[in-house]
């Protein structure tokens, strides 16, 4: 006999020092190798929150644009494949879209980072905690991970809206808050406010034929290790990049599709998460590759060249 192979007898009693034994190691062995987890790109926070660097954006979901059980089977199967971010606001669809989410994600709030929104015309008086306590109702949840001001408005009403969201983190009902749509200028006004430091993100467009954010605002975001959220990172639906032959051609190598090239060049930093929005299973699907697609110098130098700046 092969002196490197054991009768079960003599492999059961060697393992016995160990508290093993055939049987156990037989059942750890007949089961399929579990194949191994992608890498998948992350975003941290200064306050040590990690997301993934690509999420979901719902602005037109739970309003008939596709049927719910597609767009239910979309969003789940994209936070099955890691993008379990999930981008909203009190006014998507007066409130549907917080609405199919609470119904899509019931059983699984643990597994999702909900970011919602309140507009700039909610902001007087109590008006804060009572959207937030609104979108908590059609969440279906006792509190949203993220809370972002949407639209910016005048400077001077920035210290009234920064104490209604930190007396709303400090009763647990957002996790951290954050604002949309701001330039440069109003940062520089936020912080200047008691806690505007506390601002955890911006949200703004970006993409590749969207790039005015690298001119300013986004130096600005990595000079003050805040992570930028990208909305319309396929371009919005009326201007999608996805048809572009180089995003294409890289794709082809990659063996995947324009979509997700296009989210990978969006995220390539490290500092910014993209929130692409899809009612289609096969459209999240695409959209997550992105989570595990590293371009090289040379593929974003050609992306950036077919889309200056
Ligand atoms: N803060 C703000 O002011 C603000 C403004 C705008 C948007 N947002 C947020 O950002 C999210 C995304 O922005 P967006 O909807 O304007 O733009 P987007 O994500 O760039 O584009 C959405 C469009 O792309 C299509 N699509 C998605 N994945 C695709 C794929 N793999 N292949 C082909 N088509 C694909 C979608 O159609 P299908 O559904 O058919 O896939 C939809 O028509 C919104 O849902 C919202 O949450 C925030």
């Amino acid at each position: 006999m092969n002196e490197h192979l054991l009768s079960r007898r003599q492999f059961n009693a060697r393992c016995a020092a160990f508290a093993l034994t055939l049987p156990a190691l037989s059942s750890i062995s007949s089961a399929q190798p579990a194949a191994p987890e992608p890498l998948r790109r992350m975003v941290r926070f200064p306050d040590g929150t990690v997301v993934p660097a690509v999420g979901q954006g719902t602005w037109h979901l739970g309003q008939d644009r596709h049927p719910v059980a597609v767009e239910t089977e979309a969003l789940n199967s994209g936070v099955s494949l890691g993008m379990t971010l999930v981008d909203t606001s009190g006014n998507y669809g007066r409130g549907r879209s917080e609405q199919f989410i609470g119904k899509a994600i019931a059983g699984r709030r643990d597994k999702i980072s909900l970011v919602t929104k309140v507009e700039g015309d909610e902001v007087a008086g109590d008006g804060i905690a009572r959207a937030c306590a609104a979108s908590l109702a059609r969440l279906g949840t006792d509190h949203i991970d993220l809370y972002l001001l949407h639209w910016p408005i005048p400077s001077a009403k920035f210290p009234g809206v920064v104490a209604a969201f930190e007396q709303l983190r400090s009763a647990g009902k957002i996790r951290a808050w954050g604002v949309s749509n701001f330039d440069v200028g109003q940062m520089d006004d936020l912080f200047r406010v008691p806690d505007g430091k506390r601002c955890a993100t911006n949200q703004v467009p970006y993409s590749l034929n969207n790039r005015g954010i690298e001119r300013d605002l986004l130096p600005w975001c990595a000079q003050h290790n805040m992570p930028v959220m990208a909305y319309s990172p396929l371009g919005g639906d009326h201007h999608l990049v996805i048809g572009d032959n180089t995003l294409k051609q890289i794709g082809a190598a990659h063996g995947c599709s324009a979509a997700a090239v296009a989210l990978a060049w969006v995220i390539r930093s490290g500092k910014v998460i993209a929130i692409p929005e899809s009612g289609s299973p096969e459209h999240t699907k695409e959209n997550a590759a992105a989570l595990s697609l590293q371009l090289t110098p040379e593929e974003i130098r050609n992306l950036e060249a077919a889309f200056p700046s």
